[in-house]
């Protein structure tokens, strides 16, 4: 006999079989020469050694077989030379079936399975128990990392080993194997978002921010920076002199001098959320919303990055287009979001006034909602918070209903919910002189297209682009123009249109103002492309 693996699974009737099928005469040259396939190479050390798991059948005394699936770390089964393998049995579910059969029948049959590979290798063999006492042959079967508790140890000596054709294993890979595969693909991928991210920060022409900025009569510098939510922080302003600030009143702003990236100095509002009791400090709180496309032109994005202690600011007086009117009438003030911050100096007004009011705010989830803590400890009861993520939403009908009718709403937040106050006012037939608003203004309207402006008297052409208002388009050109609020509240910037359609934007034209041809330059935008200015 030569094949030794042959030897023992050709069987009299199996080769009968392979008679009837036609098929012994292809298996016959496995009969002629020297025994060969029962001494283990290196090829199947080093294939036995990268194997994690693998199917073990021992025969019971009822002669029934019985197979095992077996698993470990990669190689618990080791070869311990060219014809004896082992391994350590660890502690599993105490059944016994395996070890049990194997005090009757020393008869082993293995199978290896390299699934991704698609190779297959089979033994047969006789296994024994190694005795308690041989600590040496019991240590080198142990796995160093696996941290399995060890029963006993087995020792199988090869009789015999097959290689399978790869034919119908379906391909199938571990946890390691699936890591190792697509790890060209993830380390591609790591190196393109690091492309992308370097393609998307701004080009900065800014070598460093200017410690000063700003042309205002009022010097500020920063005396404290707290990040009040992951995206909101608050920045402390103090005389540059140490003096006392200039008073102001609730809904009060400060201009505040920005240098954008690409070098132009331009004004942010802030409302001044502190205690207008305090005349040593104001404190104004910025909203940073990350916008790669836009972060160029993005204030809040620049007073985030640049920001820091000492910085002086040189600003004009805080000015008030949202002004707590004095009455006695009860008030209703609503926030939400970054909209609390003139709101919550206003409840701090009305609670050294006395004055009845109720404070609503609502944001995305307590931990995005500014000042939320403190407001609960300053105000107690009179405010309500609504935070979405918790289905607490503010109903505004409801709100508007059941609040005292000569009651005075003061509201600030996004455009979606200052509209939906309106309308909801609106129809319930609320005075509009018992509203008082003030809107975000964003440089971020997503549905803003560039136009051209034309100057009437100069005949000089302006192109407005997507981030720009027509004031900054115009100022950039080094044309004087008036302006102060910048937010469409004040009127400085108006003038009269003589070609073209217009977007308004502002709070503060009427419809007669409107129709008269009057726009406000730093909101308002052409509805073509195209507007001609009275300029
Ligand atoms: S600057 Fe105030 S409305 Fe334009």
């Amino acid at each position: 006999m030569a094949h030794k693996y042959a030897q023992l699974v050709f069987t009299e009737t199996v080769r009968a079989m392979q008679k009837e099928q036609n098929s012994r005469a292809g298996y016959a040259s496995m009969d002629q020469g020297e025994d060969y396939n029962f001494l283990l190479s290196n090829v199947e050390a080093d294939f036995i050694g990268q194997r994690d798991s693998l199917y073990m059948a021992s025969v019971s005394e009822t002669d029934w077989p019985y197979v095992q699936h077996r698993g470990g770390p990669k190689g618990f089964l080791k070869v311990l030379d060219a014809s004896t393998l082992g391994f350590a049995d660890y502690k599993g579910n105490r059944q016994y079936v395996s070890a049990g059969n194997f005090r009757n029948n020393d008869r082993v049959a293995l199978i290896f399975v390299d699934y991704p590979n698609k190779r297959r290798l089979k033994l047969m063999g006789r296994i024994s128990l190694v005795a308690e006492d041989d600590w040496q042959t019991l240590a080198s079967l142990e796995d160093d990392h696996y941290r399995a508790k060890v029963e006993r140890g087995f020792t199988i000596k090869v009789e015999a080993f097959d290689w399978n054709c790869p034919q119908h294993i379906t391909p199938r890979y571990s946890e390691s194997e699936l890591e190792s595969l697509i790890a060209p693909l993830t380390n591609e991928i790591g190196e393109l978002k690091e492309h992308l991210k370097e393609k998307l920060q701004p080009e900065s022409t800014l070598q460093s921010y200017p410690q000063t900025s700003g042309e205002g009569e009022l010097p500020l510098v920063i005396s404290g920076i707290r990040q009040l939510t992951p995206r909101i922080r608050a920045i402390e302003l103090k005389h540059a002199n140490g003096d006392a600030l200039p008073a102001f009143a609730a809904g009060a702003h400060l201009s505040i001098p920005v240098v954008l990236e690409d070098g132009k100095l331009t004004h942010r509002h802030y409302s001044i959320c502190s205690n207008p009791s305090r005349s040593n400090s104001y404190e104004i709180a910025v909203l940073n919303e990350p916008n790669q496309e836009q972060i160029r032109q993005s204030g809040s994005a620049v007073i985030h990055q640049h920001f820091t202690l000492g910085l002086r600011l040189d600003c004009s007086m805080p000015g008030n287009y949202f002004h707590l009117e004095q009455s006695t009438a009860p008030i209703v003030l609503i926030a939400g979001g970054i909209g609390i911050t003139p709101i919550k100096a206003m409840a701090l007004t009305l609670i050294s006034q006395g004055g009845e009011f109720s404070l609503h705010y609502c944001g995305r989830s307590i931990d995005e909602m500014a000042f939320s803590d403190r407001l609960t400890r300053q105000i107690g009861n009179k405010l309500t918070l609504y935070a979405a993520d918790e289905g607490n939403k503010l109903n505004i009908k409801k709100l508007l209903t059941t609040s005292p009718k000569e009651a005075h709403f003061y509201f600030c937040g996004p455009q979606k919910l200052i509209d939906q106050i309106l309308s909801t006012a609106q129809a319930l037939g609320i005075a509009k002189s018992q509203l008082h608003f003030e809107r975000f203004v964003s440089n971020q309207d997503i549905t803003a297209q560039p136009f051209t402006v034309k100057l009437n008297s100069s005949q000089k052409k302006i192109t407005v682009s997507v981030q720009e208002s027509i004031l900054d388009a115009v100022l950039a050109q080094g044309i004087d123009v008036p302006y102060s609020c910048k937010s469409g509240a004040c009127r400085a910037c108006v003038v009269t249109v003589v070609k073209g359609d217009v977007i308004h934007k502002d709070e503060c034209l009427t419809e007669a103002d409107k129709s008269n041809k009057l726009m406000c330059l730093c909101v308002s935008r052409a509805a073509q492309d195209t507007l001609e200015l009275e300029l």
